[in-house]
């Protein structure tokens, strides 16, 4: 495969589609190769139906459940969209890939990590990511960017309220900030075992900030 294939990982409201978006157009600005903008789950039939579907749940769903159908809808991106365009040479930029699934459902809701492995190498087919920014926060700061009003409960926990006119049901985003504390972990942990993929960066700065760091590392993959 001769493409290069980015990914953007962290928590609800970290900026990860910001930064996908301005990596992208900075891409499409200064470099002639074909650019490929992905967002989990979702980029094929399947992956679309299946996000609208998970969102518009409000019953949480079984864990098992969930794991397959976010590795189902990877499957098809893989298979029909991320293999093809490296092949051909794209840079492919995806907001979530299958870090996620290790961090949301293995870390943070309590699969076993060995069975979210094996799904995902399933899915993945061995296809990983050649370079993998974390937009990394402490869990308040982040549900505050989403604009998620937040509230404390009777143990003095913040619990997060809906904005007033959001349409789409934030099941994710409604989950305790323990939850959340967990994604974190998750993404630190994954990148601290692979150092030379991940670049870890402080979500809290200025978005020029972030994405001229993201820039400063994408350049050093470009072929000149
Ligand atoms: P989305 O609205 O795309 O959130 P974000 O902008 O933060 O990416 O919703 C995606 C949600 O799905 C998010 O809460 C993380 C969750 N998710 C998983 O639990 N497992 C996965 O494998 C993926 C790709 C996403």
């Amino acid at each position: 495969m001769s493409g290069l294939f980015i990914s953007f990982e962290g928590g609800e409201g970290s900026g990860k589609t910001t930064q996908s978006d301005m990596l992208v157009a900075r891409l499409e600005a200064e470099c002639s190769r074909r650019v490929v903008r992905l967002h989990e789950p979702g980029g094929t039939p399947l992956g679309e139906y299946i996000r609208d579907w998970v969102k518009a749940q409000s019953a949480p769903l079984t864990l098992q459940a969930e794991l397959l159908l976010f590795t189902a809808s990877r499957a098809e991106l893989v298979q029909r969209v991320i293999r093809p365009e490296l092949d051909k040479g794209a840079i492919i930029v995806a907001d979530r890939y299958a870090d996620s699934t290790t961090v949301y459902q293995g870390n943070a809701r309590g699969l076993p990590l060995d069975e979210v492995k094996a799904a995902n190498a399933i899915a993945t087919g061995g296809v990983w990511p050649d370079l993998t920014f974390l937009l990394d926060t402490a869990p308040g700061a982040s549900l505050r960017r989403v604009g998620v009003q937040t509230s404390f409960d009777q143990e003095g926990r913040v619990v997060p309220i809906p904005r007033p006119n959001d349409t789409e049901k934030r099941r994710f985003e409604n989950l305790d900030t323990a939850f959340h504390q967990r994604v974190r972990d998750g993404y630190r942990r994954l990148a601290k075992a692979e150092p030379r993929r991940w670049v870890v960066l402080d979500a809290l700065q200025e978005v020029e900030t972030i994405h001229a760091q993201v820039w400063e590392r994408v350049q050093g993959l470009l072929a000149p």
